[in-house]
C-alpha cells in the first residue's frame, strides 16, 4: 500500500512548497533590503510552509522562529520566546546564554521559573519578556539573522508586547530580516496599519494568496507520477473546487488520489467528491453552527452568490446593518474574502456544504 503524496497534516516541509516561486522570491528579497514585511493570510493557507522555505533557503542567513500560535497568555508568550532561543538551533541557543548573561539574567534559571508550579515562584511576564526580546536582538546582530514571528497578532496576549519589540528592534530595521505572519487579518492590519499602534508603518502588508491553477496541476501531475497513479484531468476539477485554498486542495487530491488505485482520478471524482464532502460535514456545520444568526445568514448569501442588501436578504430577516455588521466581522476573522470587490467564503468546503444544505434564492 503506497503513501499518499499529499500532505494535509501541518506546514509542509521545505522541499514540498511548490506553487509559490513568485511569493518566496519577493519574500527573500525583502528580507536581503531588510524591508520589514508582514504575510497576511487566512488560515490554512501556507504561510507557515512559505516561511520554512524561506529559511531553507536563505542557507547565508540563521533563521530563529518565534511561534506565537499557542500563545494565550503573557507566560505563553514568554514560553515561545523561550523556546525560539533554546530548543531550535544549538548556535543560538550557545549565544542566548551568554549573552543573556551579559544583559544579567540567567536564562536557564528563567526557563526553570516558568516550570514552577508556586504562583511566587513564577516569574513576572513583563520582565521576562522584555529581557529575551532584548536578548533575541542581540543574538540577531551577532551575525545575518532573519526573526520571524508566526501568528504574530498573538502578541496582544502581553501587555504592550509590540511596543517592547518596537523598542528593541527601532535602530535595527536595517541591521536584522523580520518577517511577521499572520491569520486574523483585522488583527494584523491594526498593529502594522493603525496610528495608534507602536508599529506603524513598520511593516509592508503583503497578502498570500490561493493556488494558481498552474500550481495545482504541477502539484498534482507530480504526486500523481511519483506514485505511480494516472490523474488524467483531475487537477481542473480540483481547482475548480477549492478555487486553490491551499488546504483544501491537498485534501481534494489526497481523495482523488485515493480514488484512482486502478483507474483514472478524473472518471472517480464524483465518487471522490462525496467523500471529500462526507468527511468535511461534521467540522463545517460544526463551525457554521457556532455563529451568530447574522453571520450566518451573510454566509448563506454570499455562497449561494445572492447580494446582501435583497429579496434574498428580507427574505432571511436580515436587516441591513446587522448584514454589515456581520459582513465586517466575517472579513475579519477571515471567513469571508474580498476578491476583487467580490465577496466570497475563504472556505470552499464550508461554501459548498451551505450551496447544498442552507440554500437561498
Ligand atoms: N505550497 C503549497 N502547496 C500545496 N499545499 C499547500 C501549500 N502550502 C500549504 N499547503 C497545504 O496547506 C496546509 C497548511 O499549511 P500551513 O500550515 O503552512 O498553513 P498556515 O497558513 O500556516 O496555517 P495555520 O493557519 O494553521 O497556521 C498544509 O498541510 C498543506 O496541506
Ligand atoms: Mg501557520
Amino acid at each position: 500500500m503506497k503513501l499518499s503524496p499529499f500532505d494535509y497534516t501541518g506546514p509542509l516541509p521545505a522541499e514540498r512548497v511548490t506553487g509559490r516561486d513568485e511569493l518566496v522570491d519577493d519574500l527573500i528579497e525583502r528580507v536581503t533590503a531588510r524591508r520589514p514585511t508582514a504575510l497576511l493570510g487566512p488560515r490554512r493557507f501556507g504561510k507557515t510552509s512559505v516561511l520554512t522555505k524561506i529559511a531553507a533557503d536563505l542557507t547565508e542567513i540563521t533563521t530563529v522562529t518565534i511561534d506565537l500560535m499557542p500563545v494565550q497568555s503573557p507566560h505563553d508568550a514568554v514560553r515561545a520566546l523561550m523556546a525560539a532561543l533554546l530548543d531550535a538551533d544549538a548556535v543560538v541557543a550557545a549565544q542566548a546564554e551568554s549573552i543573556s548573561a551579559t544583559l544579567g539574567f540567567n536564562i536557564a534559571v528563567l526557563r526553570g521559573e516558568l516550570r514552577a508550579t508556586r504562583r511566587s515562584q513564577q516569574p513576572d511576564p513583563t520582565v521576562a519578556f522584555s529581557n529575551l526580546i532584548d536578548t533575541l536582538v542581540k543574538v540577531a546582530l551577532d551575525r545575518p539573522t532573519l526573526i520571524v514571528f508566526d501568528e504574530f497578532q498573538q502578541i496582544a496576549a502581553i501587555d504592550n508586547g509590540t511596543a517592547v519589540l518596537r523598542t528593541a528592534l527601532q535602530h535595527h530595521y536595517k541591521d536584522v530580516g523580520l518577517l511577521f505572519a499572520g491569520s486574523q487579518p483585522s488583527a494584523m492590519r491594526d498593529i502594522f496599519a493603525n496610528p495608534t499602534q507602536p508599529f506603524l508603518f513598520q511593516a509592508d502588508i503583503v497578502e498570500i494568496g490561493p493556488l494558481s491553477l498552474g500550481a495545482v496541476v504541477d502539484l498534482i501531475a507530480d504526486g500523481f507520477r511519483r506514485t505511480e497513479r494516472t490523474p488524467g484531468a483531475v487537477a481542473s476539477l480540483i481547482h475548480e473546487f477549492t478555487g486553490g485554498h491551499p488546504l483544501r486542495t491537498m485534501q481534494a487530491a489526497h481523495a482523488a488520489w485515493q480514488h484512482a488505485d486502478d483507474d483514472r482520478a478524473d472518471q472517480r471524482w464524483g465518487e471522490a467528491l462525496s467523500s471529500l464532502r462526507t468527511a468535511a460535514q461534521p467540522a463545517v456545520s460544526g463551525l457554521y453552527e457556532q455563529l451568530a444568526t447574522d453571520r450566518q445568514k451573510v454566509l448563506r448569501l454570499v455562497a449561494s452568490a445572492r447580494p446582501l442588501f435583497g429579496v434574498e436578504a428580507d427574505q432571511l430577516r436580515l436587516s441591513t446593518g446587522g448584514a454589515q455588521h456581520a459582513r465586517d466581522r466575517l472579513l475579519a476573522e477571515a471567513h469571508l474574502a474580498d476578491r476583487n470587490g467580490q465577496l466570497a467564503l475563504v472556505d470552499p468546503f464550508l461554501a459548498d456544504w451551505l450551496r447544498r444544505e442552507r440554500p437561498v434564492g
